[in-house]
């Protein structure tokens, strides 16, 4: 990247201290590129949460959080979503172009060779307790992929990320629907080679050996997009901590596990969990304004769930979205008058009304509604987070790619500003 300008600093006497190239992206915010800062001027920026810093330069995924627009290698997430092809998304998303109609094919294809486990990995459960998080066993399980995959683990190979790749897509899903049938104590089912991606992931959580699951392309297409609007989101919390891990040069199993570790907290991909449980928590309308009255209570610690965003100052485009796919879902299963929908409605009515939300800009985001068409489809509620990071998968995989392959590339290490204790001698009965 060539600087457009320079970006002038000066001391509190009007004297240069240096001056910091200013970078220009295709898109967005101009950047200021302060890598030489601390060998000028001895001092380091100052920035917890990254609110102002870029951490790396990305051709992936660009956000305009004021406007509210999302796009994947250029594609606005609304176009991608209603073609609703999530294998086509994993292949822009990967290869950088949408595949042709061969290609496609063949990528899905490649992605059905891979979809079962080691069978050894099944074994893993077992060491689960029944009644674990999923999210736990995914992160045990997702970890232990390495451990039976490590013909392929030269991260300075584009073949080997590539097959890397191809099986953390082809193979979450499987590990996704067998925590499901382990906490419920039934039979992991095998996949299916005749049946697509995501038939396939419902076959593999809702069939049993002794019935079969024939999925509604209603629920399938449900499905398919909510994998869209989940598979990428730029610099966000987990797939930053994939970037971290990766940057090390930790093998791309561990990197996606640190992700998904990531992922399950709560102010992240645990809150489609949490907004279930807390449209279920106010139970009714009439209790609305007193969990409004909660959210904006400085004491408290309740915060309205799926609700502000850190880059959305404005409707998150994949809210919207999967508020038209609720009405969808609920009208192909005759539940019009769903309850917890039309609480998220009326929740939603009461926030953006409010003032404080307004002021602060607070919009559901993608979180707010999933839960809803997830519990329709019949995914219980501690599965949630399992099914974001098995949409967000693919834009991990994506970004730890594209950091390995950076010539730019360094091993990720943020600097501090130090406020503890100053030298001193241990007292003399420690000696
Ligand atoms: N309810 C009530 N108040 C809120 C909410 C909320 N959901 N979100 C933010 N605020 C308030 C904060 O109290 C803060 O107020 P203040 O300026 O008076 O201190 C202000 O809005 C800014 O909030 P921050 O937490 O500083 O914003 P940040 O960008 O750090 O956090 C986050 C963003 C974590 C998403 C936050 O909005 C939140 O906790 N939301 C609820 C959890 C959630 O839905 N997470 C999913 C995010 S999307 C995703 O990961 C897929």
């Amino acid at each position: 990247m060539t600087p457009t300008r320079t970006f002038t600093l000066l001391d509190e006497n009007s004297q240069l201290l240096c001056e910091l190239p200013v970078l220009k992206g295709t898109i967005g915010p101009d950047v200021i590129d302060v890598q030489a800062l601390y060998k000028n001027t001895g001092m380091f920026t100052y920035d917890p949460g990254f609110t102002s810093t870029a951490s790396c330069s990305s051709d992936i995924t660009y956000i305009d959080g004021e406007k509210g627009i999302l796009l994947y290698r250029g594609y606005p997430i609304e176009q991608l979503a209603k073609r609703g092809i999530f294998l086509e998304v994993c292949y822009l998303l990967l290869y950088d172009e949408l595949p042709t109609a061969d290609e496609l094919t063949a990528f899905e294809q490649n992605i059905t060779m891979h979809t079962m486990v080691h069978d050894q990995l099944t074994n893993f459960f077992k060491g689960f307790r029944r009644d674990a998080h999923p999210m736990a066993i995914m992160v045990g399980v997702v970890g232990a992929l390495s451990a039976f995959y490590h013909d392929a683990l030269d991260i300075t190979s584009k073949k080997d990320r590539d097959l890397s790749a191809i099986r953390l897509i082809a193979k979450v899903p499987t590990i996704v629907a067998m925590c499901y049938k382990y906490s419920i104590g039934l039979p992991f089912m095998y996949p299916n080679n005749k049946l697509s991606y995501v038939e396939n992931f419902m076959r593999m959580m809702f069939a049993t050996p002794c019935d079969d699951y024939v999925p509604n392309p209603v629920l399938v297409d449900a499905l398919e997009r909510i994998l869209i609007l989940h598979a990428d989101h730029e610099q966000n919390a987990s797939t930053s901590t994939v970037r971290l891990a990766g940057s090390s040069g930790a093998n791309p199993y561990a990197c996606i596990t640190a992700g998904i570790a990531c992922l399950w907290g709560a102010a992240h991909g645990g809150a489609n969990e949490a907004v279930l449980n807390m449209l279920k928590q106010i139970g009714d309308v009439s209790e609305i304004p007193k969990f409004i009255a909660r959210a904006k209570d400085k004491n408290d610690s309740f915060r309205l769930m799926g609700f502000g965003h850190r880059v959305y100052k404005n409707y998150d485009p994949r809210a919207k979205l999967m508020r038209a796919t609720c009405y969808e879902v609920l009208e192909e299963l005759g539940l019009h008058d769903d309850k917890l929908f039309k609480l998220a409605l009326e929740l939603e009515r009461f926030a953006l009304e409010d003032p404080y939300f307004i002021e602060k800009k607070l919009y559901p985001n993608v979180d707010f509604y999933s839960g809803i068409v997830l519990h329709a489809l019949g995914i219980p509620t501690n599965m949630f987070t399992a099914i974001f990071a098995m949409g967000r998968t693919i834009g991990w995989i994506a970004h730890w790619d594209e950091m390995i392959s950076d010539p730019e590339q360094r091993i990720g290490r943020p600097r501090q500003l130090f406020v503890g204790a100053t030298p001193r001698d241990l007292p003399p009965q420690h000696r």
